[in-house]
């Protein structure tokens, strides 16, 4: 079973199975969970699906591309050395992620 954890930042945490590859992102919006708009689908053109992954999660997913960099500098809460674009995370078999969805995303 792969789970994604999210925590928002009032420090709620909300437990969810996830599809072994869906995205962070679409884990999230399939199950409700707020705090992750996702406006543009997760084709990494909005940032508005910015979540920090816990430190020690981190090591378990790929590095992130050039072009989720670029757009996390547009994140509506400043980004942080494990800020991620969630659209671009997969769920892997077995996960177990760590995620903080920002205060604000727009
Ligand atoms: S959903 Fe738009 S960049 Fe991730």
């Amino acid at each position: 079973m792969s789970t994604v954890t999210y925590t928002d930042h009032t420090g709620q945490a909300r437990v969810v199975e996830a599809t072994v590859g869906d995205s962070v992102m679409e884990t999230a919006v399939r199950n409700g969970v707020p705090g992750i708009v996702a406006e543009c689908g997760g084709s990494l053109s909005c940032a508005t699906c910015h979540v920090f992954v816990d430190e020690a999660d981190l090591a378990s997913i790929p590095p992130m591309e050039e072009m989720e960099d670029e757009m996390l500098w547009g994140a509506a809460q400043d980004r942080e050395d494990n800020s991620r674009l969630s659209c671009q995370i997969k769920v892997t078999e077995g996960c177990d992620l760590h995620v903080t969805t920002p205060a604000t995303q727009v």
